[in-house]
């Protein structure tokens, strides 16, 4: 697995989207996967002014979900398909033919799980998989001890999960689902390039235990030293505990440019 370290939040977001942009140049209809949460956000951006300033005709992107909550109303603004179109698909002014996301608000959510998973592999598989990262190690709703081969289904949340997210419900942890839908790990895992950004010292025990730590289903994000092509984008504030952070600074520094992420 790559480590990146970066100034701040900005230069993630400015590093993650030129290798979107480059993707798109050798693949005009790659296949973003997208995160949701407060993390990815400076991505969009950076990504929107880079199409908006012409360095890539974004007009055959793609785009799909990576997590949905369960029982939201349809249309509500923190729906994370309501999040998606509104700070990726439409910045990018892309229309809603070209996003995909898992159905939250189905009868049979099993069933939804499994169609979201096999129309993944239909559309040819996911090209870039942007992930952030749960304070526990989580990603996309793969919580601690989420099976390691798992693919798309119904995860319950953690008490600590639920906390994180109330702010974006009013700060009422009531108001957040208790049940999601997330590709599995296992289905992450088939994304052809991994990116995981995480900023922010809340971050850093999770980014250590991630990059550093064994391999294990306590900590999800880890599963990701299982993939060939995984690149771990951090600000200085979340790479505080990595005890190889020179190495990964030394590295990147001599790295070819031709070689992107
Ligand atoms: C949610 C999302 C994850 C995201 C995490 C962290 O749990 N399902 O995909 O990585 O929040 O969010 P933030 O970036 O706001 O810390």
């Amino acid at each position: 697995m790559e480590v990146v370290i970066v100034p701040d939040a900005q230069a993630g977001g400015e590093v993650i989207a030129e290798a979107m942009v480059a993707l798109l140049r050798r693949k005009p209809d790659a296949l973003l996967g997208v995160a949701t949460g407060s993390t990815p956000l400076p991505v969009y951006q950076a990504l929107t002014a880079k199409v908006g300033a012409g360095a890539v005709d974004a007009g055959r992107a793609r785009i799909c979900q990576l997590d949905e909550y369960v029982g939201l109303p349809a249309g509500h603004p923190e729906s994370y398909r309501s999040v998606v179109l509104r700070e990726v698909v439409e910045p990018l002014g892309l229309d809603q033919a070209s996003f995909m996301g898992p159905n939250g608000s189905a009868d049979d959510i099993p069933a939804a799980c499994v169609a979201y998973d096999r129309a993944l592999t239909e559309a040819g598989g996911v090209d870039l998989q942007l992930l952030g990262i749960g304070t526990d190690g989580h990603i996309g709703f793969n919580e601690p001890c989420s099976s390691l081969a798992s693919r798309t289904r119904i995860k319950t949340l953690t008490e600590q999960t639920r906390i994180d997210n109330a702010r974006f419900f009013d700060g009422d942890i009531d108001q957040v689902p208790h049940h999601v839908i997330t590709q599995g790990i296992g289905t992450i895992l088939e994304a052809r390039h991994v990116v995981l950004l995480a900023t922010g010292e809340g971050k850093a025990e999770a980014v250590a235990q991630t990059v550093e730590g064994p391999v294990s289903a306590l900590v999800p994000a880890s599963a990701l030293q299982l993939h060939p092509h995984a690149t771990v984008v951090v600000d200085e504030a979340a790479a505080a505990k990595l005890k190889l952070a020179d190495y990964f600074r030394a590295t990147f520094a001599a790295k070819p440019e031709w070689q992107g992420l």
